[in-house]
């Protein structure tokens, strides 16, 4: 009987036949940063993804047709900046505008060009934290590639101990279609894992 409930309910929901993708969002959104010959990449990117603890690796999917991508793939670098809701404009901005259209994107933005740690790239003074990786690897994925970084250093300014507290980080995580949104710190539930 139940079995039977939970067919009926499955076959009459409704599909999704464009952007199916979109299922697994909101993500979070970060700014990436690179530079290369004298040009720096900075650009918003939703398909950001942890793939190793140790060692500690992250992956970010780029289309070929970014401005920042000959970048990235050039200096063998990048950046993963974590910016904070109070961002959420530059993080638009950096996601609207291109680097084959203006020539210090940062400050368009509304953003700091800083320097690397570790890494001779540039990233984002105002990031709350910075991963700076080398790229391990460029994997083809459809219309956008995954780059595959060694984490080589990471930082960030507060907020951070083994994990972000979910009490006073407000992340920009981006649904699709212009709309961004933050965590409530009232739905923050806490179980034990071993
Ligand atoms: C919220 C958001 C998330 C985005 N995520 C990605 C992404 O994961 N990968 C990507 O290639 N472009 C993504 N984009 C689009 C680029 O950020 C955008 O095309 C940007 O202008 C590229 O800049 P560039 O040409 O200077 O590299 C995203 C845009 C927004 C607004």
């Amino acid at each position: 009987m139940v079995i039977c409930w939970v067919f009926d309910n499955i076959l009459s929901m409704i599909d999704v036949n464009v952007d199916q993708i979109r299922l697994v969002q909101p993500s979070i959104a970060v700014l990436v940063s690179s530079s290369f010959e004298g040009r720096d990449a900075l650009l918003t990117v939703g398909w950001v993804v942890p793939v190793s603890y140790v060692p500690s690796r992250v992956a970010v999917a780029i289309s070929r047709e970014r401005f920042s991508y000959n970048i990235i793939k050039g200096s063998g670098m990048f950046a993963v900046n974590i910016m904070e809701f109070g961002y959420v404009d530059s993080v638009y901005k950096a996601g609207t505008i291109s680097g084959w259209d203006v020539k210090d994107k940062f400050s368009v933005c509304g953003l700091t060009r800083g320097v690397g740690r570790t890494l001779p790239i540039a990233v984002v003074e105002e990031a709350l934290g910075i991963l700076e990786c080398r790229v391990l690897k460029i994997v083809e994925a459809g219309d956008h590639d995954l780059f595959i970084g060694d984490v080589v250093d990471a930082y960030v300014k507060d907020k951070y101990s083994t994990h972000w507290d979910p009490t006073s980080y407000r992340p920009i995580l981006y649904i699709s279609e212009g709309h961004f949104m933050t965590i409530d710190p009232n739905s923050v539930v806490k179980y034990d894992i071993g």
